[in-house]
């Protein structure tokens, strides 16, 4: 236990099914696969076409959304450094219960700086849990298709700390895998298909 939780008089409960019980019966193992790129880069939709067709292969799977989770569980946070890096602690602590959950959690969120994706792959207990997925979208090209009309707000003025106008957006530095958003569906879920098989998180029927 930590020094801590020692100190506040917190004692961890270990609960008796674990997560490799949960594992043996699902038929697979549970990893985080994040989503990190700009608004408009094609992370959620991505990340809703790969969890249909895990979802169709009996997969139990779970997409966190960063719009839907600052609907609810964040809906007080701003976007702010600040507030960025709790929106992201957050979800990060949600997402290691899902791993002990058993669940392969999809996690769709702009996460646009390095030390909050380093936080992310500590928190999670490292790379065997979590695959950083660069979806990478020209903003050219994320700005052209402005699904919220959020750039054009952010020009004119009426956004102040959006991501890529006003706010950065640090490039991840070693990615898992770059997708480039512009190619299909298909195409972009296989890629991360192969690496759920190579890395022993799902099996061949
Ligand atoms: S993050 O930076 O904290 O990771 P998150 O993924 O949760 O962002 O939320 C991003 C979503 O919030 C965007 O898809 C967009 O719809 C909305 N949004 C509203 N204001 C902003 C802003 N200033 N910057 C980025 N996204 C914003």
């Amino acid at each position: 236990m930590n020094n801590d939780n020692i100190k506040r008089n917190i004692f961890w409960q270990y609960n008796s099914i674990t997560r490799k019980k949960r594992e043996i019966k699902n038929k697979h193992k549970s990893i985080a696969i994040w989503f990190t790129g700009l608004s408009g880069s094609g992370k959620s939709t991505i990340a809703n076409h790969l969890e249909n067709i895990l979802f169709k292969n009996s997969i139990n799977t779970y997409l966190l959304d960063g719009d839907n989770i600052r609907s609810g569980l964040c809906s007080d946070l701003t976007f702010s450094e600040i507030d960025r890096n709790e929106n992201i602690r957050r979800i990060g602590e949600i997402v290691k219960m899902m791993l002990d959950a058993g669940i392969i959690t999809l996690i769709s969120v702009i996460s646009p700086y390095r030390k909050q994706r380093e936080m992310i792959c500590n928190i999670l207990g490292g790379k065997k849990n979590y695959l950083e997925i660069f979806v990478n979208t020209p903003i050219s090209i994320c700005e052209s298709r402005d699904p919220k009309k959020l750039y054009k707000k952010a020009r004119e003025g009426k956004i102040l700390d959006f991501t890529g106008v006003q706010s950065v957006y640090e490039i991840p530095d070693n990615p898992s895998l770059i997708l480039n958003g512009t190619y299909s569906l298909e195409e972009n879920s296989k890629k991360i298909i192969n690496i759920l098989y190579e890395n022993n998180i799902i099996f061949f029927n």
